[in-house]
């Protein structure tokens, strides 16, 4: 990859940055310019750039796309691909590719974790042993997990892979899927709003589209009641959050556990004061072997494209 100008438009992994400049790519860091200065930064940079290594914070909208007139290839440092716009991509003959797969385990384990610090209060039962409170009082009961009925709100690979570990909690399973065919061992209801009120944990994992954003309203939180649990490890989008805040404050909603919020990083802080929530930085697939693995697939994607060869996990 010799010469091929990259930019690269979030800090990327170590291990990404080294292996990219290793290979001979000229590296443009859209992360250090200001907010304001980014596309000019591109266009300033536009006859240099052939490929966008973006993530899911931060991908390609149609002005950076725009910007670019050499662009050959977006290389997503992430599964959902809500930050690149696909249709324009497909217009100019832009290929786009994603990394599928390695990240289904983590993220299921990570939605499982939520569910269950959640619901026997971990947070909070670690605060009390390390403040030294266990001294003074008895600690609150909580909720058990086993045994709940868990409700999927997309029943693709990652929602399969959480269906997969609840079972093994002995956890009935439904779900609501607008485009997967039917499971035979899950119930499946046809709306987020019936699928709340046949639920004790709703997980969100649907991919964010025009669709789903907000399939989490008042509605569904309120059919999901003041005993239910949200956990989204989808997209903040895919929450009304205003709705979601003043459900848990108000006590509507028995919990929640978030990895992702609607104006990341930006987190609601009405939410620091409730035990009833756990929060995370859009975490879920943030481990060594995963994100080394979506490394390898960004690599390997540019890779093939300049050596004229077939993507490993095309998109567009
Ligand atoms: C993704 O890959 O889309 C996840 O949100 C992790 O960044």
């Amino acid at each position: 990859m010799d010469k091929i100008g990259v930019l690269v438009t979030h800090k990327p992994l170590p291990y990404l940055e080294q292996e990219l400049t290793r290979r001979g790519c000229r590296l443009f860091r859209l992360w250090e310019s200001p907010e304001s200065r980014r596309l000019e930064f591109c266009r300033q940079n536009a006859a240099d750039i052939q490929a966008i290594v973006g993530n899911s914070n931060y991908g390609a909208d149609a002005a950076t796309i725009d910007a670019l007139p050499k662009l050959e290839i977006v290389a997503s440092f992430s599964v959902g691909l809500d930050k690149v716009d696909l249709p324009k991509c497909k217009e100019r003959g832009i290929r786009v590719t994603n990394t599928p797969d390695v990240l289904t385990d983590d993220v299921a384990d990570l939605a499982i974790g939520l569910a269950i610090s959640v619901m026997r209060r971990i947070p909070s039962a670690d605060k009390y042993a390390r403040s030294g409170a266990w001294k003074k009082g008895e600690y609150t009961l909580t909720t058990r997990f086993s045994g709940k009925r868990v409700g999927i709100l997309g029943l693709g690979r990652i929602g399969l892979a959480i269906a997969k570990r609840a079972e093994a909690f002995d956890c009935p399973i439904s779900y609501y899927s607008r485009s997967e065919k039917p499971h035979p061992n899950y119930t499946y209801y046809s709306t987020p709003i019936d699928l709340a009120s046949n639920c004790d944990i709703l997980v969100v994992a649907c991919a964010l589209t025009e669709e789903t954003r907000h399939i989490i309203n008042r509605a569904v939180i309120d059919a999901l009641g003041p005993k239910g649990v949200l956990i989204n490890i989808g997209r903040g989008p895919h929450v009304d959050e205003p709705e979601l805040v003043a459900a848990l404050v108000e006590g509507r909603l028995g919990g929640a556990g978030l990895d992702v919020f609607e104006n990341e990083p930006h987190v609601p802080e009405e939410l620091f004061a409730l035990d009833n929530v756990v929060l995370v930085p859009h975490v879920a697939s943030a481990t060594i072997e995963t994100r080394t693995a979506m490394a390898d697939l960004v690599l390997g994607n540019l890779e093939a494209h300049f050596l004229k060869k077939p993507l490993l996990t095309p998109v567009v």
